[in-house]
């Protein structure tokens, strides 16, 4: 999930002070939790799942680690870097665990999920192991830490979405939130551990979020992002609870969720991470085209632009499809931005093979990418059926050509975007001045101006002036305002 805002792991380190929504569980007693999240949005979205858990065990969430009583680190596997340095991380802890012998350090997420109890051999200092589907366990298992044993549940489940979990929202700026709709994942990309980590996938009630995104907008929040690895195959089936409906309403597909969501409000943005792009269906564009709220923008990851390649990754879909979906998005959806994903050096990835992934970033510009060297992962189905050999400076030198390419898309569409007049939803003061403002357009772009008389949390109108690669600069359009989003 992306900085935030997307299905790209970000490798970022958050943590919060619990902001409580008015129906969150309140925190009784004074233990404090310090909880520290890498990967992706979903992990992000889970630490919130943990607070709100902890919060009824009575736990507080601290930003000061030396004030923690428990120290949880919410991790990702995605990369073997990825798993580098929360390792790195945990060094860092013995200093703490010496001064504080009583302080519980618990591993949650994904390499909890994939080492399980042989991360309690590898790492001393860990306590507590907890996978994603184990979180209803934690008030459990610290009792059992407490008691002087050390606790594991890496136990997957089928049907697992903490659907009836208000999650505690962690230091978002209360404006943006990450609702989950689905957990786990079924397609077996051959480069992917996601499928191990996570389980199984499945559904979330689609009443349970639509009413998680009405309690979000009562409090005060004006964007959701829903979260799923393949939000496209996203499935609930009514009548499987008891429901008595006609057949034809039995099922809630992804674009039916979508306008659901969106009729929350037509002040609710509502955007959504990863689609995948065998499973990106027409009604989901129209479902975009013909919401205003619903944001003008998708991540669709490409992962390579060589259909040999997308083959021996099992992505499920060529370069020709691929680029049939774009350009569907281009006809249904007038100024849709896209982002992508893209993989470089592969198992087996030639010369040749590469520049059709630079041809298709040619052909598509994308207007922003996360880009990836190939890190092999432990038990996928690339690790078992072929060689990682691609040499480590191949790889290297083929992901800077990529990311060149890349920088020089963004900056031109985003140059593209300068003299327009745009609406953006104001998420807070901006990070280089406390004079300036900064918020999304519908296509996701960062944009700053000058703060005059805008308000958190309100649409206004900004004149795009100036640019670089990352960001959009703007101007107030005093005399404008916005009705709806
Ligand atoms: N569910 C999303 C992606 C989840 S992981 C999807 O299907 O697109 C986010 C991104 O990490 C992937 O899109 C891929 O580009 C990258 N990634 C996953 N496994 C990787 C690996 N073993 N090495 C390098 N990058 C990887
Ligand atoms: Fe991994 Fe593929 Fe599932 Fe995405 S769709 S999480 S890349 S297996
Ligand atoms: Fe997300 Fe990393 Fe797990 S990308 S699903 S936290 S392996």
């Amino acid at each position: 999930m992306q900085p935030i805002n997307s299905n790209e792991p970000l490798d970022e380190i958050r943590q919060g002070e619990v902001t409580l929504l008015e129906n969150g569980p309140t925190p009784r007693g004074d233990k404090k939790l310090y909880l520290e999240s890498y990967g992706c949005q979903m992990n992000f979205s889970d630490s919130e799942v943990v607070a709100s858990i902890l919060a009824t065990d009575g736990y507080q969430t601290t930003r000061n680690i030396e004030d923690a009583d428990l120290v949880l680190i919410n991790t990702c596997s995605i990369r073997d870097n990825a798993e580098q340095r929360v390792r790195k991380r945990l060094t860092e802890f013995k200093s703490l665990k010496k001064n504080n012998p009583e302080l519980v350090v618990g591993i949650l997420g994904c390499m909890a999920e994939r080492l399980k109890k042989n991360l309690l051999e590898e790492e001393h200092l860990v306590d507590l192991v907890a996978g994603p589907d184990a979180y209803r366990d934690l008030p459990n298992l610290l009792n059992e830490v407490g008691t002087g044993q050390r606790a594991v549940n890496v136990l997957l489940s089928r049907e697992e979405t903490y659907a009836d979990i208000t999650p505690v929202r962690l230091d978002q700026g209360g404006i943006s939130a990450f609702v989950t709709i689905m957990r786990g994942c079924d397609n077996m990309c051959s480069f992917c551990v996601v499928p191990f980590t996570r389980g199984r996938e499945r559904s979330r009630n689609p009443h349970t979020i639509v009413e998680e995104c009405r309690e979000l907008f009562k409090n005060g929040y004006r964007e959701v992002t829903l979260l799923g690895q393949n939000v496209d195959s996203y499935r609930w089936n009514l009548t499987s609870k008891g429901a008595i409906i006609e057949p034809n309403e039995a099922t809630v597909n992804f674009a039916q969720l979508l306008i659901m969501v969106a009729g929350v409000s037509p002040e609710l943005r509502v955007r959504f991470s990863t689609s995948h792009p065998k499973d990106m269906t027409d009604e989901v564009l129209h479902a975009i085209a013909d919401h205003h709220n619903i944001c003008n923008y998708i991540h669709l990851p490409v992962q390579s632009g060589n259909s040999q390649v997308l083959e021996r990754m099992n992505r499920g879909y060529s370069r020709e499809w691929y680029l049939n979906r774009i350009e569907a998005i281009h006809r249904i959806i007038p100024n849709c931005a896209i982002s992508t994903d893209i993989i470089s050096g592969f198992c087996g990835e030639t010369e040749e093979e590469h520049q059709s992934t630079i041809e298709l970033m040619k052909e598509v510009c994308f207007d922003y990418a996360y880009m990836f060297k190939y890190s092999e992962r432990p038990k996928t189905l690339a690790e078992r059926k072929f060689e990682d050999d691609v040499p480590e400076e191949v790889k290297g030198r083929r992901l800077t050509e990529i990311i060149e390419l890349q920088t020089g898309h963004s900056l031109l569409k985003n140059q593209r975007q300068i003299g327009q007049i745009q609406e953006i939803l104001v998420e807070g003061p901006s990070r280089r001045s406390d004079d300036q403002f900064c918020g999304r357009n519908s296509q996701n772009s960062m944009v700053v101006f000058d703060k005059k008389t805008a308000v958190k949390g309100s649409y206004v109108f900004v004149k795009i002036v100036d640019c670089t690669s990352a960001t959009l600069m703007g101007e107030l359009v005093e005399n404008k305002n916005s009705e709806h989003p």
